[in-house]
């Protein structure tokens, strides 16, 4: 049965459900059918070419300690909501290379939201002009579970609930995926248990949300720790994060940054949206973009959201 994208992959506004059976979260031995296979692999899966298939000049504004290759280059970018024909995004700029850290901040109801549901390929939203290249393929072009199996991760405002899919299942799922794709041999539950107690020290999560089902029940900040141990495990080499801090404490803040910084490497990079200029004390900003009315009006480094935060946004509109 073919589960719909809509409830699925993304979370919309109504609560989202899946139509598996409930099943008492266990460890062992995994039981799931090549449906839930299918639906689990469409998430956001793990970046699949070894080296870019880019090799572009460094980018003039290249400097965030990586490669300066393009990672992402959007381009005039407009999008409308595909039921309402509303237009959010209205021409939107943004490149991104490798090993950078960017940020975008901007008042509730920018588009911000709509900016990275767009670039995983959300179906309620049509691009209606402009263009997206991801590692120098057309990332329109793709199908959500394409964006994803190229090396695109999204970590939802609102991280989407699977009951009766356990954590470990879920993720072991999308690592064996992943070691697919790359022609290595499945990890065995216990061989996984080995590759994932590292990452979850890092996130600083107890073992036990591993037989729990996925976000089922957890508190706002144990489901952001949970999308970063997804992101841990599936290695994005670009990780959109839509509000990680929101709804966590400053012990589980300082986690959930410590647990990304250590995913950075000059290869990968980080979308971030935030409203507060605390998250980029711990994970630091090459570049801060103001969005306004479906567009980056400014660009600038962290700076730009320290002067954010004493001003607000009077002074940057563009009205
Ligand atoms: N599916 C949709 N249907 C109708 N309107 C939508 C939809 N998606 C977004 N919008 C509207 O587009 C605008 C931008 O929404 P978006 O969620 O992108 O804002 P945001 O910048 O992320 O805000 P916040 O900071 O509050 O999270 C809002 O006015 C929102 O109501
Ligand atoms: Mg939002």
């Amino acid at each position: 049965m073919a589960l719909p994208l809509s409830s699925s992959i993304f979370p919309s506004s109504s609560t989202p459900s899946l139509p598996f059976t409930k099943t008492p979260s266990k460890l062992f031995p995994f039981t799931f059918s090549p449906q839930n296979i299918n639906f689990l692999t469409r998430r956001a899966l793990p970046s699949l070419k070894a080296t870019l298939a880019v090799d572009s000049p460094p980018a003039a504004n290249a400097g965030g300690g990586g490669t300066g290759r393009v990672l992402l280059e959007v381009k005039d970018l407009r999008a409308v909501v595909a039921e309402s024909r509303q237009e959010i995004l209205r021409g939107v700029n943004l490149t991104i290379n490798e090993g950078e850290v960017h940020a975008i901040m901007g008042k509730n109801g920018s588009g911000k939201s709509t900016f990275s549901k767009v670039l995983v390929g959300h179906p309620d939203y049509e691009v209606t002009e402009g263009t997206v290249v991801f590692k120098g393929e057309n990332l329109l072009e793709l199908k959500p579970e394409e964006r994803s199996h190229a090396g695109l991760f999204m970590s939802f405002q609102t991280p989407v609930e699977i009951p009766g899919v356990s954590n470990m299942d879920f993720l072991l799922m999308a690592a064996n995926a992943k070691r697919k794709k790359h022609g290595q041999p499945e990890l065995s539950p216990l061989e996984f248990f080995g590759y994932l107690s590292p990452k979850l020290q890092a996130v600083n999560m107890d073992s036990k949300f591993l037989n729990r089902n996925v976000n089922e029940g957890f508190s706002g900040g144990e489901k952001k720790r949970n999308e970063i141990l997804q992101l841990a495990v599936l290695e994005a080499e670009l990780a959109i994060l839509d509000e990680i801090d929101s709804g966590l404490d400053v012990d589980a803040l300082q986690d959930v940054a410590k647990a990304v910084n250590m995913l950075l490497t000059p290869h990968n990079s980080i979308l971030m949206i935030t409203h507060y200029q605390r998250l980029l004390d711990y994970i630091k900003p090459n570049y801060v973009h103001i969005m306004e009315d479906g567009n980056i009006i400014k660009t600038g480094d962290s700076s730009l959201a320290k002067l954010l935060e004493k001003e607000g946004y009077k002074g940057f509109s563009e009205q």
